[in-house]
């Protein structure tokens, strides 16, 4: 055996321990969530009354059948006790059936809402906090960690009620039926109240840890497989296998850590048990010997008696429980308590944009970051316009497309669409009117039509072709085995660089939003492709203002106007495109 109690804390945690949060604190954050179900709370509390009642009435019964039957036997009053045992137990029965099927039914109703919003959170948080989680983790959290929640709301507090009321009802019958040996039969609570509250200190621990853990087990998972050509290629495997067996050990230790504690404390908790008994026989046989008690009253005390250990067993588990529920709570109060992308309070939508789009001294510094992303930028794009944004890597040009997004938030100066200041306009219409091609290709795992159509669901397939024909995708779509249909694999694996790209931008310009912005759109493509990527460009821009952020000369070849960026601010002299290289490649003469 090992010898310490708490698991060795060897290194590896990858993620840190969420803040501590108290019981009532994890109640008053959750409970919200569960008010809805309320009405249904208070049935449940109804048929958890019910249950000890009939319970009680079992024993009282029993009482009679010693006294009345077996003790006389006197085979009379036999069958109308008979039958009322079967109606009591038919009764038990259907009201215990009723009360679990109902507490699954909140429990489930209770984490299918709280998982959907806890999701619903997650993707309105904005990029870098976003970043700043490892996905694994984040996982982990909206699967495993929420399931504690649900516990910690239903499972155990309703378990810790009903608890309550049956020892309420139970200890009243005892002392009803034999108030001396009651008090006696109380002598082992203290114990019972010093194991639980000392229990639950190490539960907590060992809970926090294996919480943690789960989070940690899932990044390093997440991570090693989503970078598997990566860690193949440098043969890494072993080192992801040993992280991951780590993190597995750590919750395989953690695991055996409380069970060492429980088993630990279990014991005392018979023994008190045991004692308690010893001490109502002890008086009971006085109680006999005195005529207080028949032999009937005795036995039905010894059994309400025992009933009673249960209900107090449970409330000792329950303090330990609910701690180890906390943990997992507090993973998903911390990642709730991250603030969504914000709103102006007075935000008004922004009808029919017509895409003019100003920055002015516009300034971003990310969270935590040492110095400005963008410094006192000011540049204008019109309709009509392409307006490349160059400049090395890390001048800022991503944080520009971030901005007109709402991915992040000027810290100082005015972004404006068609003059309207974009911090208050409606987040949903703000990003209505710009269309995004990501630097790094987003493409979902379903046919080439969804993934051009996920701009507009409602998109038919003459438009979805039309916007492929203006992206320059047409044709290749159509070489592929099942045309639009085609599964293109997940990230869109199975289709070249340049594909992806003119996909991407069937997808932007199928949404028809007055705003274009091109994130790097040629990266990695051959001249002749990044020609072929751009080509489009120029038609779309008719009506439309194109923003092109690009390293490549070739994509400068298309613009109206280059701005330079260079360490986050705008550069004096811009570079004028090639007048003649224009109107050649571009297709359309200006
Ligand atoms: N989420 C973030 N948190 C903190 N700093 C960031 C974050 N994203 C970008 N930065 C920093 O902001 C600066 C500008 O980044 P940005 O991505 O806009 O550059 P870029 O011009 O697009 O570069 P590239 O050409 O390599 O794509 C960089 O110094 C970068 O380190
Ligand atoms: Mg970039």
């Amino acid at each position: 055996m090992v010898a310490s109690l708490r698991p060795a804390a060897d290194d590896g945690r990858l993620v840190e321990d969420a803040p501590g949060l108290r019981l009532r604190e994890v109640f008053t954050q959750f409970w919200p969530a569960l008010r809805p179900l309320r009405g249904w709370l208070a049935l449940g509390l109804v048929l958890l009354a019910v249950a000890p009642l009939i319970g009680i009435a079992e024993i009282l019964l029993f009482e009679r059948l010693v006294d009345d039957v077996l003790v006389p036997a006197d085979f009379g009053p036999l069958p109308f006790i008979a039958g009322l045992y079967i109606g009591l137990n038919v009764l038990s029965a259907v009201v215990s059936g009723a009360d679990d099927y109902l507490s699954t039914w909140v429990s489930q109703r209770f984490l299918v809402q709280l998982r959907t919003d806890t999701f619903r959170h997650v993707l309105s948080l904005p990029l870098h906090v976003r970043e700043q989680r490892r996905l694994g983790d984040v996982l982990s959290r909206l699967t495993s960690d929420i399931g504690s929640v649900e516990a910690f709301m239903v499972r155990h507090l309703a378990n810790g009620l009903g608890a309550v009321i049956r020892l309420v009802f139970f200890v009243a019958a005892l002392f009803w039926l034999q108030w001396e040996l009651a008090l006696a039969s109380m002598v082992v609570v203290p114990v019972f109240w010093f194991v639980s509250t000392r229990l639950a200190r190490f539960v907590q621990d060992l809970s926090r840890e294996r919480a943690r853990r789960g989070g940690s087990l899932g990044s390093v998972a997440e991570e090693a497989i989503s970078t598997a050509p990566l860690v193949q290629a440098y043969n890494r495997e072993d080192r992801a296998v040993a992280a991951f067996h780590r993190q597995t050990r750590g919750i395989a230790e953690a695991a055996l850590a409380s069970s060492r504690v429980r088993s630990a404390f279990v014991p005392l908790v018979d023994l008190a048990e045991l004692i308690g008994i010893l001490c109502v026989i002890t008086l009971g046989t006085w109680a006999l010997a005195t005529d207080r008690l028949t032999i009937g009253g005795l036995l039905a005390f010894l059994t309400l008696m025992s009933q009673c250990y249960r209900p107090i067993r449970e409330l000792n588990d329950l303090v330990p429980s609910l701690f180890s529920a906390t943990a997992g709570a507090e993973r998903v109060v911390e990642l709730l308590r991250e603030s969504p992308v914000a709103e102006h309070p007075e935000a008004h939508d922004l009808d029919q944009p017509r895409g003019e789009v100003v920055f002015d001294e516009v300034s971003v510094r990310y969270p935590g970051a040492g110095r400005d992303a963008l410094r006192h930028v000011s540049l204008t794009a019109a309709p009509g316009e392409v307006v490349a944004v160059v400049g090395p890597s890390g001048a800022g040009k991503s944080t520009l497309a971030r901005l007109l997004t709402r991915q992040v938030e000027a810290t100082s100066g005015q972004v404006r669409i068609d003059g309207h200041d974009l911090g208050r306009l409606t987040i949903r219409s703000s990003r209505e009117a710009v269309s995004l091609v990501l630097q790094e290709m987003l493409l979902l795992d379903t046919s080439v039509h969804d993934n051009v159509a996920f701009a507009r669901p409602d998109a038919s397939a003459a438009e979805v072709e039309e916007a492929a024909r203006a992206a320059d995708a047409d044709s290749f779509i159509r070489e592929l085995p099942d045309g639009y249909g085609t599964r293109i694999g997940q990230r869109g694996r199975s289709l070249s660089g340049g594909q992806r790209q003119r996909l991407s931008l069937a997808r932007a310009l199928l949404r028809g939003s007055p705003v274009l912005v091109l994130d790097e759109p040629t990266t990695g493509l051959d001249p002749e492709s990044a020609r072929r990527v751009l080509a489009p460009l120029r038609a779309a821009a008719r009506d439309r203002t194109v923003l092109l952020i690009t390293h490549d000369p070739v994509a400068v070849e298309f613009a109206d106007r280059v701005v330079r960026l260079e360490a986050g601010a705008v550069q004096p002299d811009p570079v004028e495109p090639p007048p003649a290289l224009c109107t050649d490649l571009a297709g359309s003469p200006r």
